[in-house]
């Protein structure tokens, strides 16, 4: 441990050095301080795996590190500023009247942002993140899942396979699988990412589109509490006027599974030619339920002690919803023309 943590302050201290300007601030921060995923931060969670007695001074240990972390940054940033002031006075300008130098930085996604801002919304309900690979077994996303071979439900996602028993994940739902089997209930976590389809490009579909998965596992989780989260969820996301509305639906790996709809951000229902949810006053923004004991079997749970909820939320549809657009195509295109405008 001593030496990682000793490599690791190496680490920083030189990449401190090299810190030049704004965006390798920004850069130091990320990769060492941020709380989500920084390096220091994830030694944090090293700890519950460590012998007791180990704890707390490695928790010091970290918390060090953590201070050095944000003096070098500060300095690093004081030396900046430094830097331009004194080249700023010391410059010669040849000729004020010229335009100035146009700088281009990227930003972030509207459809990264998108999931970032949901994400943000379950963390602060303490859930956590977790993850699973685009390229998915067989098993994990329809076996699992209570979704049989020769199922009707797989023709709806018939997909893009590597080999037989491998494929690009359909929907984010096999996470739930995976979460189970790494953890024990309590279980909460939301599980973002890509998923695949075998879908027509049209306004409203790609072949490649994002989800958040919800899971949720413990002792008496029942329907209310998936109705007060998506509610909570609608309300942080949509503002607070906005309406829920469950309708009964099928999936395989829920019992009973809903349709979830949300009231219409854009027109609250009182336009009947409203772009957005064409008058109906409804948008259907996820697919939830209870999870289904089959599933929870899977994952190495008993269904006679725990029971669960799940959501599958599309995050290029609440994209959309909220930006009042009407065709997602362009997101993909990846014309920084176009994205610029999202800043
Ligand atoms: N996986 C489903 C889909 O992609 C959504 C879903 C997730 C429904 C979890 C219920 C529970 O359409």
């Amino acid at each position: 441990m001593g030496n990682e943590l000793e490599s690791l302050k190496e680490k920083i201290e030189r990449e401190a050095q090299g810190i030049k300007n704004q965006a390798d601030l920004l850069k130091f921060k990320e990769k060492f301080l941020s709380r989500k995923k920084g390096e220091i931060s994830l030694l944090f969670k090293k700890i519950p795996s460590l012998d007791p007695e180990m704890r707390s001074s490695f928790g010091m240990e970290i918390n060090r590190l953590k201070k050095i972390g944000e003096k070098l940054l500060n300095e690093a940033e004081e030396r900046i500023k430094g830097e331009k002031r004194s080249s700023i006075i010391s410059e010669r300008i040849p000729d004020p009247t010229l335009p100035g130098k146009k700088k281009i930085h990227g930003s972030i996604h509207p459809i990264a942002r998108t999931s970032y801002e949901i994400e943000e919304i379950f963390l602060r309900m303490g859930y956590d993140i977790e993850e699973g690979p685009d390229v998915e077994t067989e098993f994990f996303n329809f076996e699992a899942l209570n979704i049989p071979k020769y199922h009707p439900a797989r023709e709806q996602q018939d997909t893009f396979y590597i080999r037989e028993d491998l494929l690009l994940r359909t929907h984010t739902s096999p996470v739930q699988i995976r979460a189970m089997r790494k953890r024990k209930p309590p279980i909460r976590v939301i599980a973002p990412g890509r998923v695949f389809r075998r879908d027509e490009p049209d306004p409203t579909h790609t072949p490649m589109f994002y989800q958040v998965e919800g899971l949720v596992v413990d002792k008496g989780i029942n329907f209310s509490h998936l109705k007060g989260t998506l509610e909570i969820f609608s309300k942080s996301l949509f503002g607070k006027l906005t309406k829920v509305r469950f309708r009964p639906s099928y999936f395989p790996f829920t019992e009973p599974s809903a349709e979830v709809d949300i009231s219409c951000p854009i027109c609250g229902g009182k336009n009947p030619n409203c772009r957005i949810c064409g008058g109906t006053g409804w948008i259907e923004i996820l697919g939830a339920g209870m999870v289904h004991p089959k599933v929870l079997m899977a994952g190495g749970i008993d269904p006679e002690i725990y029971s669960g909820f799940a959501f599958g939320l599309g995050v290029d549809r609440t994209f959309l919803i909220k930006s009042q657009l009407l065709d997602i195509r362009y997101y993909y295109e990846n014309r920084v023309e176009f994205l610029e405008q999202f800043r």
